[in-house]
């Protein structure tokens, strides 16, 4: 955290009179978070200086002491040693003028060239990129950990649900294999918004390029872009990467809810599915039985924020003219707010699901209602050529049978409501024949869930 200061801004004073007002710089600084850009922010100098000194503008001994310099900054912030301050507003002026202050003349000419507004978009690529390749990790680890839990659990059959109400058999597998789809493709997404941010802005200057022209490619190849951005107006404005970014994180937070949602009311005394450890929920200061499934809630609270940072981003972007205007360098905070809130999200949901007990008796027993069959005695109906519409029709007269005399559906004596249901319409009532009997791709025969499992674990996940 940066100290206040009140020092006079010598960087872009040259045609003020006036001193910046104190209000104004505590307004208008971004260093209390920005000062996370600087690794960026070094790599990005130091290939710039490289290519001012192929170019001619440095000699060897300049570049090399501004690249010592620079690295000696660097080790300083990492330490926690530097002072930064808010009078130089920013990231890129605190590490420039510690430069100048530290090496003399030759950090001076480091920022030939070169513009704030072509550094910030740099540094903020730099800064998405390296982030984007933490959380793929991450969500792989939280697949991981799902697909863990759904080869445990493979074969322990509860009830799929649709509006809430009882539907039709699964397993706990196959519902949980349903989150490491998602989040494949939210990784995915992760994987073409790098792709696509991956080029350099910097040669792009305050907004019109330069009239000394350093090799741009070059930089962007130092700096391990694929290439460089090909009209300089628009590598200043853009900011496109970031609601990129924040949209998918956004995404994955709504994924992340979604499950939170099925857990918690797993872990309901109601459901009673599964069970959370004590590392991972909480209890109450009032009610001593209480087991509160805190992460889940926090997860699904969580989302709000990440959906509000994308809305955040993109209506502070859309009334704005070309080029850079200074709204954009509040793309920041909701930037880092959620790449920090999903990265520790991901984190706590894997060490809490793979710590996650599911039990098998009372899914099975919630599943083991016949009503979960009805749709199954149907379609016994359809094999024996009855049409499906017909079929719906006569299978939801033996419900309401059933529901009226209260008798499980599969006690009814179904030949006595319709002879087309055969002598051998009690055999749908089984749970292991229906769950066998769904084969076909993406259905939940245990066989399918299994062999799911193992395409994930040999290759299917993306790194
Ligand atoms: N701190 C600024 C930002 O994050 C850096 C760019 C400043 N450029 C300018 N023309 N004032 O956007």
């Amino acid at each position: 955290m940066p100290a206040a200061s009140t020092r006079f801004n010598t960087m872009w004073k040259g045609r003020f009179a006036q001193d910046t007002s104190s209000l104004v710089q505590q307004f208008g600084e971004s260093i209390t978070y920005d000062w996370r850009l600087f690794p960026h922010d070094i790599a990005g100098s130091i290939a710039h200086a490289r290519a001012q000194m192929n170019a001619g503008l440095l000699t060897q001994e300049e570049f090399t002491s501004i690249e010592a310099g620079l690295r000696t900054i660097e080790a300083d912030i990492t330490e926690g040693r530097f002072e930064f301050k808010t009078s130089l507003e920013d990231i890129h002026m605190n590490i420039e003028a510690e430069l100048t202050r530290r090496i003399g003349a030759a950090g001076a000419k480091l920022h030939t060239a070169r513009s704030r507004n072509d550094q910030v978009a740099t540094d903020t690529r730099l800064y998405c990129r390296t982030q984007i390749d933490k959380l793929l990790e991450a969500t792989t680890l939280l697949q991981e950990a799902l697909l863990e839990r759904a080869e445990a659990h493979a074969s322990t059959i509860i009830p799929g649900y649709t509006h809430l109400q009882r539907g039709q058999p699964v397993t706990v597998g196959h519902h949980l294999l349903a989150y490491v789809e998602m989040l494949e493709r939210d990784k995915s997404r992760l994987h073409d918004c790098r792709q696509r941010l991956n080029v350099s802005p910097l040669g792009s200057g305050a907004l019109a390029g330069s009239t000394i022209n350093l090799n741009r490619e070059a930089i962007a190849a130092e700096l391990g872009f694929t290439g460089v951005t090909r009209n300089s107006m628009d590598a200043i404005a853009d900011r496109d990467y970031i609601a990129e970014l924040l949209f998918v994180i956004a995404l994955t937070g709504a994924h992340l809810s979604r499950l939170s949602e099925d857990l918690i009311l797993w872990c309901t005394a109601e459901f009673g599915f599964a069970t959370l450890s004590d590392a991972h929920t909480t209890g109450s200061s009032l009610m001593p039985q209480k087991k509160n499934p805190d992460v889940c809630e926090l997860t699904r609270g969580k989302t709000g924020r990440l959906v509000g940072n994308l809305m955040n981003l993109l209506v502070a972007i859309k009334g704005l003219p070309l080029t850079y205007n200074r709204d954009l360098q509040e793309d920041k905070p909701p930037l880092f707010d959620s790449v920090d809130t999903l990265t520790l999200t991901l984190a706590v949901n894997t060490e809490m699901i793979r710590a996650m007990e599911i039990n098998s008796t009372t899914c099975l027993k919630a599943a083991s209602d016949p009503m979960l069959l009805a749709t199954d005695l149907a379609d016994h109906l359809v094999k024996k050529g009855v049409p499906f519409r017909h079929a719906h029709e006569l299978v939801g007269k033996a419900v309401a049978a059933a529901i009226a005399t209260k008798t499980p559906l599969d006690q009814l004596d179904l030949a006595a409501i319709d002879p087309s249901y055969g002598p051998d319409a009690k055999d749908v009532f089984s749970l292991d024949r229906a769950l066998k009997s769904r084969t076909n791709p993406g259905a939940p025969s245990v066989e399918n869930i299994l062999k799911e499992i193992e395409a994930w674990k040999n290759g299917r996940l993306r790194a």
